[in-house]
């Protein structure tokens, strides 16, 4: 099994109303999850991307940067996200940051490279500093969401979105 594989698991338990992927590349996990999703979106700046998932009929295309993405206005109403673009820390965060707010609570947020099994995997075009990124969310939200790393499939990143001191997203229980 790969993390493909994985989310896809993931996927038909959740049935997404509103996936996102941010970084996409050949689509071996858009592929594997969206046709859960009743909607869609990748992005990513390749333009080559769009041949590899435009035959999923939930897709929603946004051929740009993240960066770009989060400017012109992320949906709301996410229930689950794989931020796998730019492995740099900063940016990895920022794609964190961008999506957090727009996530329902109880949704589910993957991060991926986020566990390099040993040095070689800091190298740039593999999982470079994204690790950093798991940190600061444990650090920087801790109290508004859960948050585990599997250390394999160069780390694989889980964060669901609570209600502050909740651990049930419904009613009136803590
Ligand atoms: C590791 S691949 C994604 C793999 C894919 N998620 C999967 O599971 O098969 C990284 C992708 O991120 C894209 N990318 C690079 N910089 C980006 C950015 N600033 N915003 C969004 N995507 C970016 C690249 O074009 C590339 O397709």
């Amino acid at each position: 099994m790969t993390y493909h594989h994985f989310l896809s698991a993931i996927a038909a338990q959740v049935r997404p109303k509103k996936y996102l992927e941010i970084g996409v590349n050949k689509g071996h996990t858009f592929n594997y999850v969206a046709p859960y999703a009743a909607e869609a979106h990748a992005v990513d700046p390749n333009p080559r991307v769009i041949k590899r998932i435009g035959h999923v009929p939930s897709v929603v295309w946004h051929n740009m940067k993240s960066s770009d993405f989060f400017k012109k206005g992320c949906p709301d109403g996410l229930d689950m996200v794989f931020i796998d673009g730019w492995h740099k820390h900063e940016t990895s965060y920022a794609d964190f940051e961008g999506v957090f707010p727009h996530v329902i609570n109880n949704g589910l947020i993957f991060l991926h490279d986020t566990y390099p099994k040993n040095p070689h995997f800091l190298a740039e075009n593999l999982a470079w500093d994204t690790w950093k990124t798991a940190l600061k969310i444990k650090n920087e939200y801790g109290d508004v969401c859960e948050c585990t790393t599997l250390p394999f499939w160069k780390g694989l990143t889980i964060v669901r979105k609570i209600a502050k001191d909740k651990q049930l997203a419904w009613g009136m229980y803590a």
